[in-house]
């Protein structure tokens, strides 16, 4: 297994380029299964994380060439000729269960592997489920799979009421509704920017949506769906990661791409903790001088809230602040696995249930540390590029699952990191 060493080396300065979004290409993905016709995506990210999903399309029976180095997914589904997802594919990533409504919508059938649990939470696909009986769907759990049958005619509209905000189970509800018969209307919806790129790209193949981006989703259903190419949305939480950059290590960072509407409330977060950010026409440029950042707390919620997923790499952040700040995580209830790598940096940091209490320290020192999930293991490294020394980040392979090229990007801006192949 590959590890990251990191050197703390001063302050950034340069372009970093952002991705298209990993969890909305893996989204967008699987909606190829709703057309006979070709759908093709430019911005995809170059990530593990995709790669199981072009993996299990094409155990499907889809067509995935990726052209352009990787940032140009060309797929088909003119011939889905099985409509098991396996186990062996699904247990190595969550997002595989967006395949079932697309597939029950389409064809009728569909038996999909549940994902199990994972190392930030139980994470059930309850919702998922639910909403797609509520299209009509007859569902059976038979070892460990999910068999799902549309009644006779197709899936109906219906009404979804979430009790809790799921990004998945709204997407997966959305997908079923625009081939389901008649209107569905999806209420307490999701309204992450992915939701809306996903309703942007289904509408481009034909479908009738209104209301993404509000708690509100309306679907009228169509007959079939047609091909389109569509653009990925830029990837916000690869953005936030690496405004971070420059907050922790001083300097200034040009993120090319980045759009402060993506994430208001991170960047309300860090202009509160005196870090300096500028829109431009198609960038947001970061900057923190010689001053100390200052403590600020922190609640974890849904879109528009601040997301869960820069909830690690913030406390990184607030391990080398003035003051304390408490970081509550309200999404996910074991997201905190970051702060014991943290703590052997020299940070303080007491967790208790949802809470953790950072108290910032003037600098941390290098260890070898190792990474628990995705981005708790670019929290690591940020902290790294931080502290006193020589970091080892080990277990990378849960980096390369959501961030493309880290050690080249942020060498770009100065940083002192590379990648240590094992053996
Ligand atoms: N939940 C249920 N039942 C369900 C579905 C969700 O109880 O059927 C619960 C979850 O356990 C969690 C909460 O609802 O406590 C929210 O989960 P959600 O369904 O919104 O999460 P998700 O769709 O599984 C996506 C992202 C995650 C991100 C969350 C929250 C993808 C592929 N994944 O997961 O991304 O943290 O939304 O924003 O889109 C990551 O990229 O590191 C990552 C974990």
């Amino acid at each position: 297994m590959d590890s990251i060493l990191v050197t703390g080396n001063g302050p950034l300065k340069g372009q970093i380029p952002i991705a298209g979004a990993k969890n909305a290409c893996l989204t967008l993905m699987p909606a190829t299964m709703l057309s006979e016709e070709p759908l093709t995506l430019t911005n995809a990210p170059r990530l593990s994380d995709i790669r199981t999903m072009t993996t299990l399309l094409q155990s499907l029976g889809a067509e995935v060439s990726t052209l352009q180095d990787g940032q140009v997914l060309a797929m088909s589904s003119h011939d889905i000729n099985n409509h098991t997802a396996d186990y062996d594919i699904v247990r190595k990533m969550r997002a595989s269960i967006l395949v079932l409504g697309p597939m029950l919508a389409r064809d009728g059938h569909a038996v999909v592997s549940l994902p199990g649990g994972c190392a930030i939470g139980a994470r059930p696909v309850d919702l998922h489920l639910k909403a797609l009986e509520a299209l009509g769907a007859q569902l059976d759990l038979k070892d460990g799979y999910v068999h799902a049958k549309a009644p006779l005619g197709g899936l109906k509209g219906g009404v979804i009421d979430f009790p809790l905000v799921s990004v998945g189970a709204t997407e997966n509800a959305l997908m079923a509704a625009t081939l389901a018969k008649g209107t569905t209307i999806i209420n307490n919806a999701a309204r992450e920017p992915e939701i809306v790129d996903l309703a942007q790209c289904l509408r481009k193949m034909g479908a009738q949506i209104e209301g993404e981006g509000t708690s509100t989703i309306t679907i009228q259903g169509v007959d079939r769906l047609h091909g389109a190419t569509h653009p990925v949305v830029t990837d916000r939480i690869e953005l936030g990661t690496y405004m971070l950059a420059p907050a922790i290590c001083g300097g200034e960072v040009e993120l090319l791409g980045g759009k402060r509407s993506l994430i208001e409330a991170f960047c309300n977060k860090l202009e509160a903790a005196g870090v300096e950010i500028t829109e431009n026409e198609n960038s947001l440029t970061v900057r923190r001088g010689d001053n100390r950042v200052k403590a600020v707390d922190v609640v974890t919620e849904p879109f528009p809230g601040f997301p869960t997923d820069l909830q690690a790499q913030m406390m990184a952040l607030m391990c080398t602040a003035e003051g304390t700040s408490v970081l509550e995580e309200k999404i996910f209830e074991n997201r905190f696995m970051h702060a014991p790598e943290l703590i052997r940096m020299g940070a303080q940091i007491d967790v208790q249930g949802g809470h953790a209490t950072v108290t910032g320290v003037e600098g941390l020192k290098g260890a070898p540390v190792m990474a628990t999930d995705l981005r708790a293991s670019v929290s690591l490294i940020l902290a790294g590029l931080a502290a006193e020394g020589e970091t080892t980040v080990s277990r990378v392979y849960h980096l390369d699952r959501g961030y493309e090229h880290v050690v080249r990007k942020l060498s770009s801006v100065g940083a002192k990191i590379e990648r240590i192949q094992e053996q």
